[in-house]
């Protein structure tokens, strides 16, 4: 049983992330979604936020399960035996941080391979922070988000708007 982690912030889950939660579930056994709970970063969404989005845009999808971590991604791969991580690549601008990213995950932990998803190319110019700023602007983000998490980025600049 091959059992892959998606490590990310989603702040918040994007159009983007979800074609390859998607993809990753159709191919592997088991998809752990791995929400890093970053105390450094200040996110629009809370952690608790962030894994009730995730469990809403992802309940058809029976092999996906939510979670979260804290510490290194290697630490928690090896805890939940997970054998692959899977990062979404956008362009080649992602790819020098990332083969980074994976060189040291490899480096410190020989078993867990990195398996990058090219982003289809309808969604490659998405991130979660150009979302929030056009958000944050009252500009329209349907294009960019799950249906059901549109009005909760909005919820968040609501006050911004009177
Ligand atoms: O969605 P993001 O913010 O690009 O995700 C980055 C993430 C969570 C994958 C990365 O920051 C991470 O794995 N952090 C955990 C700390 C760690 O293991 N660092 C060493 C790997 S370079």
């Amino acid at each position: 049983m091959i059992t892959a982690i998606y490590p990310g912030s989603f702040d918040p889950v994007s159009n983007g992330h979800l074609d390859i939660i998607k993809r990753a579930s159709g191919i592997f056994d088991r998809v752990v979604i791995a929400i890093l709970n970053n105390r450094a970063k200040r996110p629009l969404f809370d952690l608790e936020e962030r894994i009730e989005m995730l469990e809403e845009v992802t309940q058809d999808l029976p092999n996906v399960t939510i979670t979260s971590f804290d510490g290194l991604l290697v630490d928690f791969s090896k805890k939940i035996g997970a054998n692959v991580i899977i990062r979404g690549i956008r362009a080649v601008s992602d790819f020098e941080s990332e083969l980074m990213m994976a060189q040291t995950n490899k480096q410190l932990y020989d078993e867990l391979e990195t398996m990058f998803f090219a982003t289809s190319a309808k969604y490659s110019y998405i991130s979660s922070s150009t979302i929030r700023e056009i958000a944050s602007f009252g500009g329209e983000i349907d294009q960019f988000v799950p249906q059901e998490i549109c009005e909760r980025v909005y919820g968040k600049y609501k006050y911004l708007q009177g």
